[in-house]
């Protein structure tokens, strides 16, 4: 079994500091990140900007910079928030570096020897905003102005000698494809809606562009520049040192096992990027996996429509895992979700504070007066500890099989419903009344312990920190964590000293 992992988020354009959406995007896939980890997978992760293109150029020009002084300001903003995101990314790659247009120009140099492009001269409609071309029928008159009716953004007519792509010869090998491959797209709607726009019928793609500079040049001819988007998407092969084919990177990742992005880049990922690389001989990826969008008062949250929360200023008020965790439990995966602070306050008293803060604060705290902070000897299980010990053991197919799918919220349903049942566990044992029979009461703090330690293994790709936390007072190093281990009920072993928690979550004063 191939044991690597490799799972990128979309690389950002810095025209704007990093917004909610972004943050969400980049967290998803350090869940996943981190999930494989622990689950024994040698993982890579990659994240980074993408800077070429008219939309940067122009963000530059209307801040009379240079491109590239303007790209590293905003570039070095999303990296700082990859960090305060607790990003355990490998590697953060930037459009403008050396290794990068080494592999575009390589990728380009094929397609053009095996005659996928062509030059010929585009006329149509263009937004800058999405890098995109849009046909007649996708674009809609508002007073006006002529915008985009996916994204709302704005187009202008473009008329000038490009260089083509041969897309339309690549329709049918592009639908056979997903029939061979019926988990490439996912989820499953976002799929049905790419095959029929291919079966719709695919023209030529306009890659090059010749009115402005800030780009890749195409390598046989320096008045063009390479289209933004064929340049941004091969940013997933440079990252592995293609075109070294004998780099250890490449052999190891390559193909990529999921591109985590947003529904509104879906077309790229899913017919374009394959479609250039069945070309040029290369295997396309696994899995494209097209999430839904954050809202923002029932719009997409986004740097153009001015309606962005910044992720920064809600992890200084309430802290980056309450966030993490919010993010990940209440937007249903696929799908959009509208998201407030008042409810990201009910997530983090309900789940955090009062679920699983109070778990361990309580069953510690127990443990430190009774049993002198010490796993504890025990007697054998009942049917009762065995009953929710064994929970784990049942699920663990199914939560590896959440983790492959990636069946975000099946995952974290089975954390909570696990979180109230080992809380009601220990109320119903009632181990305060069980002095007198000190054996009993030490196996009903044994399995509570053991309860706290199997779900905190699974909150830890959701709520690093705080996990690590939990687990430092397990003995349990990160390096060391291993999900296997939460099909085991004797784990802990007896006499292990456990250190001191401090107040994991605090509970917010919510006004209704
Ligand atoms: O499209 N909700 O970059 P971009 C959820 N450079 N996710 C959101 C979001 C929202 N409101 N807004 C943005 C680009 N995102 C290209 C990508 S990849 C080779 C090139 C996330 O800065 C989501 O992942 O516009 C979306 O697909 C991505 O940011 C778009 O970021
Ligand atoms: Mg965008």
């Amino acid at each position: 079994m191939n044991k690597n992992y490799y799972i990128t988020t979309p690389i950002y354009y810095p025209s704007a500091k990093p917004h909610m959406g972004h943050a969400y995007s980049s967290i998803i896939a350090d869940f996943f990140a981190r999930l494989k980890r622990i689950q024994g997978f040698n993982v890579y992760f990659l994240t980074g900007t993408d800077e070429h293109g008219q939309k940067i150029q122009r963000a530059a020009e209307k801040k009379k910079m240079d491109p590239l002084i303007f790209c590293d300001e905003i570039s070095k903003t999303f990296r700082d928030l990859s960090d305060t995101l607790n990003l355990s990314n490998n590697d953060f790659i930037r459009t403008t570096e050396t290794r990068h247009a080494i592999s575009v120009e390589n990728l380009w140099n094929i397609l053009e020897k095996k005659g996928e492009i062509y030059l010929s001269k585009y006329s149509g409609w263009y937004s800058v905003s999405d890098e995109a071309f849009y046909s007649e029928n996708e674009i809609e008159d508002l007073n006006g102005t002529k915008k985009s009716i996916t994204s709302g953004s704005k187009v202008e007519w473009v008329e000038e000698e490009s260089y083509f792509f041969r897309l339309s010869n690549w329709q049918d090998k592009l639908i056979d494809f997903y029939d061979k491959n019926p988990d490439f797209i996912l989820p499953e709607t976002r799929k049905n809606e790419v095959v029929s726009f291919v079966k719709s019928g695919l023209k030529d793609l306009s890659v090059s562009r010749k009115s402005f500079n800030w780009g890749i040049k195409v390598p046989s001819n320096k008045d063009h520049v390479i289209y933004v988007w064929l340049d941004a998407l091969t940013n997933y092969l440079s990252a592995l040192n293609y075109p070294n084919k004998s780099d250890n990177l490449y052999k190891s990742f390559w193909p990529a096992d999921l591109h985590l992005i947003g529904k509104d880049i879906l077309r790229f990922h899913a017919i374009y990027w394959p479609a250039f690389l069945l070309a040029a001989d290369i295997d396309p990826p696994k899995r494209v996996f097209g999430h839904g969008w954050i809202l923002s008062g029932d719009e997409k949250m986004s740097k153009s429509k001015g309606n962005i929360l910044d992720p920064l200023e809600i992890i200084d008020t309430y802290g980056l895992d309450p966030l993490r965790y919010y993010l990940i439990k209440e937007v249903s995966f696929g799908n959009d979700g509208n998201i407030s602070q008042d409810k990201l306050e009910s997530c983090i008293n309900s789940d955090l504070a009062n679920n699983y803060g109070n778990l361990c604060q309580r069953v510690l705290a127990f443990c430190d007066k009774n049993a002198n902070s010490e796993v504890p000897d025990i007697a054998t299980f009942t049917d009762d500890d065995k009953l929710i010990l064994d929970q784990y053991s049942n699920h663990y197919d199914n939560l590896i099989k959440y983790s492959d799918n990636q069946d975000v919220n099946l995952y974290i349903n089975f954390i909570v419903e696990q979180l109230f049942a080992a809380n009601k566990y220990f109320n119903d044992q009632e181990p305060w009344k069980k002095k007198n029979d000190k054996l009993r009461m030490n196996t009903i703090i044994y399995v509570a312990l053991e309860l706290i330690r199997k779900v905190t293994i699974l909150l830890y790709p959701i709520i690093p920190s705080s996990s690590l936390k939990v687990l430092k007072i397990l003995h349990i190093k990160e390096d060391k964590i291993d999900f296997e281990t939460i099909k085991d009920n004797n784990y802990l072993k007896k006499g292990l000293k456990l250190s001191k928690l401090d107040i994991l979550f605090k509970k917010i004063e919510q006004n209704d």
